[in-house]
């Protein structure tokens, strides 16, 4: 039998999950989500409704964290709920977030807080949401409000979660609110949040100097499909270098990659802009050259024949378990940014309701994550998508990412083997191999 490995990683290393409020929470009726929902677009038909319950009672599910031994947790904060119409503050809400973070603090578990996790006041989207430029202000101050009132409790900032995922779906490929396809239009969007998080890092470096400020990219692996086709890789790099690239050199040189950069002008005061890379990676697609797919660049996307697959989402984006990825996608954000900042996977999950791949799949992610940093690479956490089972956007409650399985109906949580594995990952600091 082979001989078992022990690959520990660094001291004061960073072990959470990650969640967002319209996810968890529940009872979130006044974004724009909630309103995609009523229009009928949850593909599965099925509703948000009480989430995870998280607004009465999260502390139950901290308390299954804490028993996993995991010394952090990333979670967002509501801004419907916080400012629920123009200028109006609801301080019972702010109440709420403090008791959160004050329970996880107890349980000596570092809060990360994302700023803007996909969903946004209805009153922001009507007013056209980051699609238009003046709007950034509205978020500056929300922001300035929420991080000067938790500022004692919080000092590690995600200003934007998934820009790139958040400008493309919803603003070319139709598939998120406000369900626009209009490739300038996306790119207009990621112009507008990337300023915003411009703006919100000096914003919130004013009043907490010492504080971890950063936005989370989804980076995506898109590998040609035929590796001896030059075409295939053409439109492999296009998408590449569109969703994964584009977004990275705006946010870290306030210019666009070529040909972007033809179309409109940069951000002053990006460079620097940041603390930490946030990368959420997930899984890689295939693409090949096909003449009929004007829309996507013609590039045709599918899964790598034969992969072990994550469980099949109804809108397709969820497919390959593609351990190595995890080692090029940090490879390349620190070559990309030449290793100025630390990294942290601020999310990596896989969607198994048996749950019979996401064990092995974590540790294989976990593996590749040790070989960067023995390479060099400054990774300093990792959170596991998600906790409990939660509200998957418009998968609805189709596709269950959590360590823990959650019946939304009844409520009842039941951990899955991942969980007490992650524990034992957690408590050893360690993985074996
Ligand atoms: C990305 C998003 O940040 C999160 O909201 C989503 O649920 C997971 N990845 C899984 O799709």
């Amino acid at each position: 039998m082979a001989k078992q490995r022990e690959l520990r990683f660094p001291k004061g290393f960073l072990w959470g999950t990650a969640s967002s409020s319209h996810q968890c929470e529940g009872g979130n009726v006044n974004n724009q989500w909630y309103r995609w929902e009523q229009q009928g677009h949850i593909l599965s038909g099925e509703e948000c409704g009480q989430a995870a319950n998280w607004w009465e009672n999260a502390e139950q599910d901290f308390e299954l964290a804490e028993q996993m031994e995991n010394n952090a947790l990333r979670l967002s904060l509501e801004w419907s709920r916080i400012e629920p119409r123009e200028g109006i503050w609801d301080s019972s809400a702010l109440e709420r977030y403090r008791e959160m973070l004050q329970d996880l603090r107890r349980r000596n578990m570092t809060p990360v807080v994302t700023l803007h996790h996909f969903t946004e006041p209805l009153w922001f989207a009507e007013r056209g949401g980051f699609a238009r430029g003046e709007n950034v202000r509205y978020f500056l101050r929300y922001v300035n409000y929420v991080t000067q009132a938790l500022k004692d409790l919080c000092d590690f900032w995600v200003t934007l979660n998934e820009p790139n995922v958040y400008a493309v779906q919803g603003y070319q490929m139709g598939e998120f609110p406000p369900g626009e396809r209009d490739l300038l239009r996306a790119l207009r969007v990621l112009h507008n949040l990337m300023r915003a998080h411009v703006e919100a890092f000096y914003a919130i470096r004013l009043h907490q100097p010492q504080a971890r400020i950063g936005y989370c990219l989804h980076y995506r692996l898109f590998d040609p499909a035929f590796f001896l086709s030059p075409l295939d890789h053409a439109v492999a790099g296009v998408q590449d270098s569109y969703f994964n690239w584009n977004a990275l050199k705006l946010a870290e040189e306030g210019r666009y990659a070529f040909p972007w950069n033809l179309l409109t002008s940069g951000i002053r005061r990006a460079a620097g802009a940041r603390d930490y890379h946030g990368v959420n990676y997930y899984t890689r697609e295939l693409v090949s050259f096909d003449p009929g797919a004007a829309s996507d660049a013609f590039g045709r996307r599918s899964v790598r024949p034969g992969a072990v697959c994550n469980d099949e989402g109804l809108d397709g984006h969820f497919g390959e378990i593609y351990p190595e990825g995890m080692y090029r996608v940090l490879y390349d954000v620190y070559r990309r940014t030449r290793g100025n900042k630390p990294l942290y996977i601020s999310e990596n999950g896989f969607c198994d309701a048996r749950d019979d791949r996401r064990p092995a799949a974590i540790l294989e992610h976990l593996a590749q994550a040790h070989r960067a940093i023995q390479d060099g690479i400054p990774v300093k956490g990792y959170f596991y998508w998600s906790l409990v089972d939660n509200f998957e956007w418009n998968n609805g409650w189709h596709v269950r990412f959590g360590l823990i399985d959650l019946d939304p109906r009844t409520q009842r949580r039941t951990p899955r083997r991942s969980a007490s594995m992650f524990g034992e990952i957690c408590r050893a600091n360690a993985i074996t191999e």
